[in-house]
């Protein structure tokens, strides 16, 4: 126990590393306990969080001690989140500031600011290709700037997530310079191959992530080795078996949270850890990685919680946000994919079957110091991660509907809405992935402008409600469509995940007010719902949420067990008229027959519920 004589900030620095020793130092004991440098790492690592906490200034300080005593804050319903590109949205930093109350004017307390490290020249996959993680990349601004938007972030309430990529660096980073170089050490740093057949022997197991521009995992150079590179070929593995790479790391963590960052969402992670034999996604060890970086980031910047994305399936997914023995100790968020995917599936076929099943059977109603981010576009494209299981539990065949889903939202029948374009389709596995924005998905492109708009609202009102922060990509406010421009970019023309990721149309957001354009009908229909969100503290991400089975097939229903009375949120995913008995509304729970969402009071039709094409009610 520190000596309570000891001055405060000294004091509450030994409190919390006493408070995580648990967390951290079995975690670290069983990943490199057995390496000849540990007793050095230990005694660095313990230098590293003493040296953050000491940096850390104060108004952060404070940000920490208010969060010890709020822990649920990020849980809220007041929690409502916007991710861009600082350069789309607002060209570079300063730019930002010029537009915080379009973000307030939404209804956002929580930005993503897409990659925004320095990244390597030309194709850095969008950001994720960092060359120095210690500064901003130089088209947005310097690091000054980026700690005076964090700043002015935080004045006004809104959190600020950035991207940390623990998988890989560029090839440009010092490390990867210095390794190519010849510096031993350096190798180390990295998955390094004398000969191909270690790489050939991992090769039999391993999936590809970029079939398409980027296939195989490895990478030959003239330099005479062969480097690991899960993506593309300039993004070097790291080696986190070597506890330098997690001290490093973490000192990069914590500099990264000491300029403001609340949020840091931690890149790629399932493939941190490699396993002979195995698909080398997932494995206990990268776990128990996660479990020790968010130790230290509470030892030394408590304020901050970790996003961890791991684009996986359903029971891959959960260990995220902590599972067993890492219950409550590993990511506070983690993206709700399935939500996302089954969303989608729900949509082409009008039949929410599948996603009942899906979301009714693999999730646990409530989880502990974590929830999800919940979504229904990013800047990645769509993979179609439904289990051959899942799909048969439902009498689907599991190959066919996923190739299903890729031709509907590719615009390949007549009876298609959607207009999207392919992403790294495999010949060998007959896997396509789907890119395209959440209006040219939903219709738009279509000639379906009116129901596209139906769409993206209900899709929002899902993911306001199901319990989670969620996240509104840039542009889906405005129903923005697909940006065909990236084809005469010669750095993105290979990656259609560019054609969702346009320039924001801010004279499009200039008329949001008034209500007579699908755009502005758009913005003005998320808004309200963020605001009926805010205004529902039963929406707390805490509160379970329990997937109900409605008995029509057209009908999803989601109930949140808030204490003052549960909210039974239904969504018409069919361009049908719907109905629902009061009778079954009354058994579950519904007795105010209000709806939360449209703040009015529901009226049925005879005995029921009348629920237009899209329909979407939170019902108390
Ligand atoms: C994550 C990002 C994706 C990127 C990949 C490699 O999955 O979301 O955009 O390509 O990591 O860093």
């Amino acid at each position: 126990m520190p000596k309570a004589t000891a001055k405060p900030d000294d004091l509450i620095f030994q409190l919390r590393k006493a408070r995580s020793a648990s967390d951290l130092e079995p975690m670290l004991d069983a990943l490199y306990g057995s390496h000849p440098d540990y007793a050095r790492f230990r005694k660095d690592l313990d230098k590293a969080l003493a040296t953050a906490w000491k940096d850390r200034p104060a108004d952060l300080k404070q940000l920490d001690l208010q969060r010890d005593l709020e822990p649920d804050w990020f849980q809220r319903a007041d929690m409502a989140g916007y991710v861009f590109y600082i350069d789309r949205f607002a060209g570079t930093l300063k730019g930002v500031l010029d537009h915080l109350d379009y973000l307030q004017d939404l209804g956002v307390t929580y930005v993503h600011f897409m990659p925004c490290l320095k990244p390597r020249e030309g194709d850095s996959d969008g950001g994720y290709s960092v060359m120095d993680y210690r500064q901003i990349n130089p088209d947005y601004g310097t690091l000054d700037d980026f700690k005076a938007v964090a700043t002015q972030l935080r004045e006004r309430g809104i959190s600020l997530c950035i991207d940390l990529v623990l998988n890989h660096t560029a090839k440009e980073h010092e490390w990867a310079r210095a390794a190519a170089a010849g510096d031993k050490a350096a190798q180390d740093l990295y998955w390094m191959f004398d000969t191909p057949e270690l790489p050939e022997a991992y090769s039999k197991t391993l999936v590809e992530v970029f079939p398409d521009n980027a296939p195989g995992n490895f990478t030959h150079y003239d330099f005479g080795k062969w480097v690991w590179t899960t993506f593309n070929e300039h993004q070097w593995d790291l080696n986190w078996t070597n506890p330098r790479v997690f001290l490093e790391i973490t000192k990069i963590m914590l500099h990264l949270a000491n300029t403001g960052v609340d949020v840091l969402r931690l890149d790629a992670v399932a493939f941190m850890w490699k396993r002979m034999g195995t698909r080398c996604q997932s494995e206990p060890e990268v776990h128990m990685i996660l479990q020790a970086l968010r130790a230290c980031s509470r030892i030394a910047a408590p304020a901050v919680i970790h996003l961890e994305e791991a684009i996986v399936s359903p029971q891959e997914m959960l260990p995220y946000l902590g599972r067993g023995k890492h219950d409550g100790r590993e990511g506070n968020l983690a993206y709700h994919n399935s939500l996302m995917v089954q969303f989608w599936s729900a949509l082409a076929t009008r039949d929410t079957r599948l996603m009942t099943h899906v979301l009714g059977t693999h999730f646990p109603d409530r989880l502990t110091n974590a929830t999800y981010a919940t979504y229904i576009r990013c800047h990645d494209d769509i993979g179609w991660a439904v289990t051959d299981e899942d799909a048969a539990a439902v009498g689907l065949n599991g190959p066919a509907h996923r190739a299903y889903l890729s031709d509907f939202y590719e615009g390949g029948f007549a009876d298609s809405f959607a207009q999207g374009v392919l992403f790294q389709v495999n010949e060998a596995t007959g896997d396509k992935r789907i890119s395209g924005s959440f209006a040219s998905l939903a219709g738009l492109e279509k000639g379906e402008p009116e129901l596209a708009l139906q769409r993206i609202l209900m899709g929002h009102a899902l993911i306001a409600a199901f319990g989670g922060i969620p996240l509104i990509y840039m542009g889906d406010e405005l129903a923005m469509p697909n940006d065909y421009s990236y084809r005469n970019n010669p750095d993105h023309a290979h990656d259609s995940r560019w054609v969702h990721r346009p320039a924001m149309d801010w004279a499009l957001a200039a008329k949001r007010h008034s209500g007579n354009s699908l755009s502005s009908q758009c913005f003005l229909g998320t808004q309200h719902i963020l605001a009926r969100r805010r205004a529902t503290a039963g929406l707390h991400a805490a509160h379970p949420t329990t997937i109900v089975e409605t008995g029509n097939a057209a009908l999803f229903a989601v109930q949140r067990g808030a204490p003052t009375g549960p909210i039974l949120c239904l969504f018409n995913f069919s361009n049908h008229w719907q109905h629902v008995s009061g009778g079954w509304l009354q058994r579950h729970g519904i007795t105010h027959w209000h709806d939360a969402l449209s703040d009015q009071i529901v009226t049925l039709h005879g005995d029921h519920l009348a629920l237009p094409p899209y329909a979407r009610v939170w019902l108390t």
